[in-house]
């Protein structure tokens, strides 16, 4: 089963408007020659719209890094599905773990903001993970279970297309701790067993899922080769263009 490797990057709070765009047309020429790889990025809010005119005829996917959870109005400081598709973007980062912890964002929320992007056709990354208390007491397994049945709750068999799962363990988060690559296929793994068992076996082989959690030019291509790793979700290494081509490079390198 061959699952194209995608290689997205989340900017976070990073980046001017103007700094986003330089960072943007960086990445361009690398995407040309790259064509075996999707490529993502996530700018902030601000940013989206002037890297969708930079990237205007590239292959490269834009993706925002939340989405509101209903179609739009009196949500305060949200931004709507329609809202992601004009300035741009065809997919949205949805429950990543710093919403989790820092935006209160649950499982519910998630479930929420992931059925109505579908329905306003946005694809999505669900991104979820562990903290490093539920790993050290043998519970990852238990918490991935939960949060991907969180996130897909009362979802049909038919709808999960577009979607994306990033496996991004809290403890490996900017914090230059990557999970070795057995930890990472293993979790990945059990993710796939958990999709398998909710949508059936033909969804688990083909649904793509990254690892996130420090991954740079140095472990891309380790990670990148595992069974069941299919490609990364990147932060820090995202934010320079020379740093994020080595690891689309990888990617490459790795799709053969
Ligand atoms: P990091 O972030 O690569 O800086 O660890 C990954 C992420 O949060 O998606």
């Amino acid at each position: 089963m061959t699952r194209k490797i995608m290689v997205a990057g989340n900017w976070k709070a990073n980046k001017t408007i103007a700094q986003s765009v330089d960072l943007a047309n960086g990445i361009k020429k690398i995407a040309e020659e790259s064509t075996s790889v999707d490529i993502l990025i996530a700018p902030q809010f601000t940013a989206i719209k002037s890297v969708a005119d930079a990237l205007a005829g590239s292959a490269i996917k834009i993706a925002g890094q939340n989405v509101l959870w209903e179609v739009g109005g009196a949500f305060t400081g949200e931004v709507a599905p329609f809202m992601l598709k004009d300035a741009g973007c065809k997919w949205a980062i949805i429950g990543h773990s710093e919403r989790r912890q820092y935006f209160a964002e649950t499982d519910e929320t998630v479930n929420r903001r992931l059925k109505i992007a579908q329905k306003e056709g946005l694809n999505v990354i669900v991104c979820v993970g562990e903290t490093l208390d539920e790993r050290m007491a043998g519970k990852t397994f238990e918490v991935l279970d939960r949060q991907i049945e969180g996130a897909f709750k009362d979802f049909g068999r038919h709808s999960l297309e577009p979607v994306v799962i990033a496996y991004e363990p809290v403890w490996a988060i900017g914090t230059g701790k990557t999970a070795t690559p057995e930890e990472a296929d293993e979790a990945h793994a059990n993710i796939r067993k958990k999709i398998g068992e909710l949508f059936g076996d033909v969804k688990a082989k083909t649904i793509r899922i990254l690892y996130g959690g420090s991954v740079n030019a140095g472990n891309a291509e380790t990670l990148f080769k595992c069974e069941n790793i299919d490609g990364g979700l990147v932060g820090g290494a995202s934010l320079k263009a020379y740093d994020f081509a080595l690891i689309i490079k990888a990617g490459v390198q790795v799709s053969g």
